[in-house]
């Protein structure tokens, strides 16, 4: 059963001007089958974790998970990035709207969900005014034990809790390194319940480890069906992987360095905030691998349909071309809805249904955009649920690293989000960082004149 499609006909020359064609898409399958060999052998290595977590042991995360259910009324997630941006988008997907609304019954005694990112002080104020320290559990996401949003968001509500409970430890789990970080040191010397990130699993690439599992599991999602969704990119013989990511290559080397996703579901705003991250901190790299400066990347941007139909789409279809635009399209959406015309004004609605409307404005969108030599590529999954999810989330992982590889750039680093990061430890005056501190005051200069 195909529960996924790629349809790549607007991308090629065939119906698009500056397409692909034959030859260019066999060019570049040939690149992406070679980024493909080079991610399989750091895979063999044990240097690019991801692809083998389909295969991971879920027990003890299951058993977890169905001990605190129907303990706590809320759960607490703290972290940020890789460490946040995951569960995000699996709760997105797989929770209904206004999950956190239903009552303990109607959510099936799993507790609602708070994700505790930004240092933003309203959004954690908010997220305590709602909880009840007793009722509360808490996981504590990070791979680095280090990151300073997370570090900081977590001694406020340790607080909080500790004021609150008798206990805090048993409202409390880390997930993090096996032996390295701060939250480590912390988690062995409380002795919190913790699970470990494997080691060679980056944090843009952890959606299906611990880090994803631990809570969509005591949400009460299929942690399994995401995994056999996951594996199936590699039972496909990374077809998909292969093509999508040459034809990206191709538009890329072709000057279009925008890099457009856009579901057309409300259900899937997240993931394309989850891709975000991962096209952007994987492939933005100033040097290859060989440390000559290339300036490597394109920009990821998320539009939502048909939301962005009223927003974004006039620039798309009119504007630079420098897009390539991904549709995901889903063909039966869930809890559908007929719509019953009642004024004769909007009778040409009669008897369709909303579900319909969206894959119709899709349709409309393709069109649209082809009509004017726009490039998209459409991916199709016949519903959303666990297994298709995973089988997205997975196929992204394959398709950023190949191209990644195939241009010699690192996917898996993240340097450039070191020297800020840096800065902000010398601003904090953290042990180690005085040397930052100076270089900051020496080069953040500017000029009043400048200021109005
Ligand atoms: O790409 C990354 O690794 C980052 O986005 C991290 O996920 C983010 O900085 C959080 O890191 P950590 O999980 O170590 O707290």
């Amino acid at each position: 059963m195909h529960r996924m499609k790629l349809d790549f006909n607007y991308a090629m020359e065939a119906f698009v001007k500056g397409g692909l064609d034959d030859s260019a898409l066999e060019n570049y399958r040939e690149k992406a089958r070679m980024g493909l060999s080079r991610l399989l052998k750091q895979v063999d290595e044990d240097k690019a974790g991801f692809a083998n977590l389909p295969s991971q042991d879920t027990s003890a995360m299951k058993k977890y998970a169905k001990e605190l259910s129907g303990k706590f009324n809320d759960l607490i997630l703290i972290g940020i990035g890789g460490s946040s941006l995951g569960i995000e988008t699996l709760c997105n997907a797989l929770l209904p709207f206004g999950y956190n609304a239903r009552n303990f019954a109607q959510r099936g005694a799993s507790p609602r969900v708070w994700v505790a990112d930004n240092v933003d002080p309203s959004k954690i104020s908010s997220i305590l005014h709602e909880c009840e320290p007793a009722d509360t559990f808490i996981c504590v996401i990070t791979k680095s034990g280090s990151t300073v949003e997370t570090a900081a968001n977590f001694n406020v509500i340790y607080e909080w809790l500790d004021d609150g409970v008798k206990d805090p430890k048993k409202h409390i789990c880390t997930i993090t390194d096996e032996k390295n970080g701060s939250l480590r040191k912390i988690t062995d010397k409380e002795e919190f319940r913790s699970f470990v990130v494997p080691a060679n699993v980056g944090g843009i690439f952890s959606v299906l480890s611990t880090v994803g599992l631990l809570p969509a599991a005591i949400l009460g999602i299929d942690i399994d069906k995401l995994l056999e969704g996951a594996a199936t990119v590699a039972k496909d013989q990374y077809e998909k992987v292969i093509t999508l990511s040459s034809i990206y290559m191709y538009f890329m080397d072709q000057g279009k360095n925008i890099n457009v996703l856009m579901p057309y579901s409300s259900r899937l705003s997240s993931f394309a905030d989850w891709y975000c991250q991962l096209w952007g901190e994987s492939l933005g790299k100033r040097t290859d691998v060989n440390g000559k400066e290339i300036l490597f990347g394109s920009t990821p941007v998320k539009a939502v349909g048909a939301i962005d139909q009223h927003s974004q789409v006039q620039l798309f279809k009119e504007g630079p071309e420098d897009k390539v635009v991904t549709f995901i399209e889903v063909l039966k959406h869930e809890k559908d809805k007929k719509i019953m015309a009642e004024y004769d004004d909007y009778g040409y609605l009669e008897g369709h249904s909303l579900g319909e409307l969206c894959n119709i404005e899709l349709l409309a969108t393709e069109a649209a955009l082809k009509n004017t030599g726009k490039p998209s590529v459409k991916i199709s999954i016949d519903s959303l649920d666990e297994f298709t999810l995973g089988h997205l989330f997975m196929l992204w992982q394959y398709v950023v690293p190949v191209i990644g590889l195939a241009n010699d750039i690192d996917p898996f680093d993240q340097p450039g989000v070191e020297e800020g990061k840096n800065y902000a430890y010398g601003l904090l005056d953290k042990e180690g960082y005085s040397d930052m501190k100076s270089k900051f005051e020496e080069i953040f200069v500017k000029r009043d004149d400048f200021i109005i």
